[in-house]
């Protein structure tokens, strides 16, 4: 199955168990992309293609709360504030909230603003077109999207005042790790470090551990 435009998806397909299988790229993407022109015919899968064979881990799959994720996000007026080129093609808030049930709709909706990928939910953590076990066992699989804080070990800018640039400060004030405050070319900074991503402005709530199994 030679390919010059997507090598990579066919060699990642040819170390895939379904490759071992014998599910070939029809099975998923339909019969009707035959040419090198014609490759809008092709289907993009959702759950439902792969519960044809994968029937129970789409049942889990929907009635888990990453099936809601889509809607979560759409709900927030925050999704909506965004700056379209910062929303579009799943980047920004649809980076991880993509991982939620669509329907037909918003499928559709989705097609015609250009982002031909990013209904299938189902390979967020097992990644196309490997679709490995193994892969998703590993924490990095979830900590693309679940980031319990950023910056560990080295701070990091996080706010920036480039109106404030062309002063001239003799000494810029330092942060506590030793950062300068100030640039003459860049303007004012600030730093932080381990800091844990805000919910919606907020910090994340202090951990319940009255919900967790022992
Ligand atoms: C025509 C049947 C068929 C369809 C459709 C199908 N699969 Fe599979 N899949 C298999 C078979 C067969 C295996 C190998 C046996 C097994 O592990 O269940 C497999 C295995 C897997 C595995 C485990 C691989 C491993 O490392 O053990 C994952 C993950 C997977 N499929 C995901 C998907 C996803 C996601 C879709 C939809 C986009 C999908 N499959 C669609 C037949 C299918
Ligand atoms: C593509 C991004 C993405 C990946 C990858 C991902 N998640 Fe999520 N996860 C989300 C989003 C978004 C939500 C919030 C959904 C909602 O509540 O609407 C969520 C919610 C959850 C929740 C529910 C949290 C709560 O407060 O109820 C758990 C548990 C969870 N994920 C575990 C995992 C695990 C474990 C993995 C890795 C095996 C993983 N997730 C991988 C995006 C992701
Ligand atoms: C880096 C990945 C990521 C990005 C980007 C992201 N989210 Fe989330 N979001 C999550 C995860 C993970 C959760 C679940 C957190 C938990 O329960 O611990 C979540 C939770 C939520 C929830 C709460 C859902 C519920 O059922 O309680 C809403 C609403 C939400 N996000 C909307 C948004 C909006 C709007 C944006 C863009 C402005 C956004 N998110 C950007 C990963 C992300
Ligand atoms: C087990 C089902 C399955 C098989 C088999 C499969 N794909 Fe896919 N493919 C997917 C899924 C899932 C997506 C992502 C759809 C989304 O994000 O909405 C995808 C997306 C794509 C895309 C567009 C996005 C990207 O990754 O660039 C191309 C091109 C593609 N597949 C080509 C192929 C080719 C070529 C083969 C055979 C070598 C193949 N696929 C086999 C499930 C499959
Ligand atoms: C939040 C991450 C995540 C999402 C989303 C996800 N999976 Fe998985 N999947 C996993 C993990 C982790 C494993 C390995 C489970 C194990 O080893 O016990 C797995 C294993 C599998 C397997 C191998 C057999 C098994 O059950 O262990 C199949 C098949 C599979 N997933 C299909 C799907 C399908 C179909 C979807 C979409 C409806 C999906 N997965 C969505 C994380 C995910």
């Amino acid at each position: 199955m030679p390919s010059a435009v997507t090598p990579q998806i066919v060699s990642d397909w040819q170390l895939s168990k379904h490759s071992q299988m014998g599910v070939q790229c029809f099975v998923c993407h339909g019969e009707a992309h035959r040419t090198a022109t014609d490759f809008a015919n092709a289907k993009i899968p959702t759950p439902e293609t792969c519960a044809l064979c994968h029937a129970q881990q789409v049942e889990q799959f929907k009635s888990g709360k990453h099936a809601l994720a889509w809607a979560a996000m759409k709900a927030m007026p925050t999704a909506h504030w965004q700056p379209m080129v910062l929303m579009e093609g799943m980047k920004g808030c649809g980076g991880c909230h993509k991982i939620g049930l669509k329907s037909e709709a918003e499928i559709a909706e989705l097609k015609k603003t250009g982002a031909g990928f990013g209904v299938a939910s189902c390979d967020a953590c097992h990644t196309r077109h490997l679709f490995s076990a193994e892969e998703a066992r590993q924490p990095q699989a979830c900590q693309t999207c679940h980031i319990p804080s950023f910056a560990r070990s080295l701070p990091t800018k996080v706010w920036w005042d480039w109106s404030k640039a062309g002063q001239d400060v003799a000494e810029p004030p330092k942060d506590q790790w030793g950062q300068k405050l100030y640039d003459k070319m860049k303007g004012e900074f600030k730093w932080a470090k381990d800091v844990v991503p805000p919910i919606f402005g907020s910090t994340a709530p202090p951990r319940d551990t009255s919900r967790e199994t022992p």
